[in-house]
């Protein structure tokens, strides 16, 4: 029997994902608050409507005659989105929300990893109380990083003594409305991520990347959902061993093995320290950007994994060994004053031998407009890091004339270099 497969989302990560499945033996339909006009191409059918009202999707699901869903973002996780779904007869590929709180609620994901005694957890403190948060500053003899527990689209953090002073960090709780907030040892690094297919306990992980979550050039300026990606032809990127790769996956594992029931993708933000990778934070998706590099070079059909996933065991995953570099065009001031609402006059034939993703963009009668939020990506793939990059770079001279703004740094030899040396540096080797 041909699936129908309902995807859920709009962003760059859901078109990934909808090019992916368009590859394969299924019917697959969208929807998402706005319309995506990539997601749109490439379905049979597509309907904007609010993704965190379980009803409203299950009721497309429904429509459609879905027999499996994959919930690309967060917030639908967490309204509860696979948890109806489940209900109705959908199969759905994205946890339930009590699952997904390990992304949902950071209090819940620190005191989780401490109580299961899983590997690579900074020491932390969680508070309802703002001014003894502050307290809790003042008495630290070390820098503290900011969290607010619950989600804020990867915009809530604050690292003191990198991005704020202690007494800023004091002011932004002071100031806040957060409910409940974590404070954490600053944990020195370079970050990674690990994304793994997760379903009947069993796990398959797919290579790193690194995002850059920093709005400008040189990680300068305010954290942003991210703004651009690259991994390399190989599991590990430029600045790690295999042996940091593994290290991050059997964390993966013992988590995996620590949650009770979980079905989707576990997501592990990690920093490698000069003593390992530790973790940053768990999400219960992929990563967005990251699903940008993953998926196309993932060579196992997916549609078999997302079938395997609700039917038994998971298929061995293949993957190209291709470089890529995904950079994304975003609003002029975005994060913090973004343009929306501009024109985005991009056609995807001058991407040129890059794929070309649209984010959270509007397509309307008479043509695609900027929302808040990222506008669109493109990925470079090839042998080299450098290659991928010069690739992804080419199809954005269109961004920049379009008044959005690009991180051209990344996945630049320059910047990969730095990376490097910055590890060799902590672990004490000569460059
Ligand atoms: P998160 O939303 O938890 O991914 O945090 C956003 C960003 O804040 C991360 O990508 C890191 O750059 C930074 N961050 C979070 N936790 C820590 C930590 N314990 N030490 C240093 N940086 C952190
Ligand atoms: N790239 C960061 C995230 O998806 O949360």
């Amino acid at each position: 029997m041909a699936e129908t497969v309902l995807l859920v989302g709009g962003g760059g990560r859901e078109h990934a994902i909808a090019r992916t499945l368009a590859g394969s033996d299924a019917d697959l339909y969208g929807c998402a608050d706005t319309r995506n006009p990539g997601i749109a191409g490439l379905a049979a059918g597509f309907e904007t409507l609010d993704t965190t009202t379980p009803q409203a999707v299950v009721a497309y699901a429904e429509a459609v005659g879905a027999t499996l869903a994959v919930v690309g973002p967060e917030t639908p996780l967490e309204a509860g989105v696979a948890d109806a779904l489940a209900d109705a007869g959908v199969f759905p590929f994205g946890p339930r929300a009590d699952a997904a709180r390990i992304e949902t609620d950071k209090a819940y994901q620190r005191r989780f990893m401490r109580e299961h005694d899983i590997s690579g957890c900074p020491s932390f403190a969680t508070f309802d109380d703002m001014g003894r948060a502050c307290e809790h500053i003042d008495d630290s003899d070390h820098d503290l990083v900011v969290k607010p527990a619950g989600l804020t689209g990867g915009k809530g953090v604050r690292v003191i003594g990198e991005q704020l002073t202690s007494e800023e960090a004091k002011e932004y709780l002071r100031k806040s409305e957060y409910g409940r907030v974590v404070l954490e040892e600053r944990l020195v690094g370079e970050e990674f991520t690990v994304q793994a297919f997760v379903a009947n306990g069993e796990v398959r992980t797919t290579p790193a990347v690194q995002d850059h979550k920093r709005a400008y050039e040189g990680d300068e300026g305010p954290n942003t959902g991210g703004m651009g990606s690259y991994s390399a032809a190989a599991r590990e990127l430029p600045f790690m061993t295999e042996r940091d790769y593994d290290a991050a996956v059997s964390i993966i594992e013992e988590t995996v093995a620590a949650l009770d029931e979980y079905t989707g993708v576990l997501y592990g933000q990690f920093m490698l320290t000069a003593e390992g990778p530790k973790v940053v934070e768990f999400n219960a998706r992929f990563g967005d950007p990251e699903a940008m590099n993953t998926l196309p070079v993932l060579e196992t059909d997916f549609l078999d994994v997302l079938t395997a996933a609700r039917d038994g065991d998971l298929p061995t995953l293949a993957f190209a060994e291709r470089a890529t570099v995904c950079k994304y065009a975003v609003p002029a001031g975005y994060p913090e004053n973004p343009d929306a609402g501009a024109k985005v006059d991009i056609d995807p034939e001058s991407a040129g031998d890059a794929l070309l993703f649209y984010a959270s963009v509007d397509e309307r009668d008479d043509g695609i407009y900027t929302t808040t939020s990222r506008a669109f990506a493109v990925v470079g793939i090839a042998e080299t890091i450098t290659e991928a990059e010069e690739i992804a770079d080419e199809a954005l001279t269109a961004a920049d004339t379009a008044g959005l703004r690009v991180r051209h740094d990344i996945g630049k030899p320059d910047l990969v270099e730095a990376r490097i040396a910055h590890m060799d540096d902590l672990r004490g080797r000569e460059g």
